[in-house]
């Protein structure tokens, strides 16, 4: 997956490239010979990083082939009453889509333990990407961006400036599902995963649509 990771490097916040950033474990899987029309998945959020420090970001993603990163995030900033209106402890989320610049639909609150519904579906009317951020299923923030394909999708654990320094806790990806345009039965080969276990990758009908039903992912200490 180097579409996703080198287009998340680039700044998932819009910041400046002197700072550091940095990634840990991840699920990843792409680029499939077809496009991924839609993807699904339910990320279980862990507590913020004690002390809650600029700035950690969970995010599963998708690299199009526009060069854009379709990244619905949950972040943990050092003032998230700042960012979002969230108070210590913490996440703030939302959609968003890095396209050269860092575009986004509305920053919202959320909790350790909440289930953040995360879904991206391709739009064949407006040739859009329609992102949808759920809280414990209660719509919260929507995006739709003109990105172009998508041709992978995986989970990041991301962080940039003095987060770099702390540690990431260990989460879970629910019930994820990722739809094709066609058949790529070589689609779960590309998988690439590193500090984090899964319980498998399904398809029942030869490989159009693939299920994960859990991602479990390690917690991480960055050394940056
Ligand atoms: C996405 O997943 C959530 C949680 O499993 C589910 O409630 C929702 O219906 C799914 N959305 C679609 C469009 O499949």
């Amino acid at each position: 997956m180097s579409t996703i990771r080198n287009l998340a490097a680039l700044a998932v916040l819009g910041l400046a490239q002197a700072e550091t950033i940095g990634f840990g474990p991840h699920f990843s899987l792409g680029p499939t010979s077809s496009w991924i029309r839609e993807a699904n998945t339910t990320l279980v959020l862990p507590e913020v990083p004690s002390p809650q420090q600029d700035r950690l970001a969970l995010w599963p993603g998708m690299g199009t082939s526009g060069g854009d990163l379709i990244q619905a995030l949950a972040v943990s900033f050092s003032d998230p009453s700042a960012n979002c209106g969230a108070t210590a402890g913490q996440w703030c989320t939302w959609a968003s889509t890095l396209q050269g610049e860092q575009l986004g639909g509305k920053q919202v609150p959320a909790n350790a333990g909440d289930e953040v519904n995360m879904h991206y579906k391709y739009n064949d009317e407006t040739s859009k990407f329609d992102q949808t951020v759920s809280i414990n299923g209660e719509v919260v923030s929507t995006l739709s961006t003109k990105s172009g394909q998508a041709q992978g999708w995986g989970t990041a654990v991301e962080c940039q400036a003095e987060a770099c320094d702390g540690t990431a806790a260990a989460h879970e990806y629910l019930d994820t599902t990722i739809i094709l345009n066609a058949a790529d039965s070589s689609f779960k080969d590309t998988l690439a995963i590193e500090e984090a276990t899964s319980s498998g990758l399904k398809t029942s009908d030869n490989g159009k649509t693939w299920t994960v039903d859990s991602i479990k992912i390690q917690s991480h200490t960055y050394n940056l």
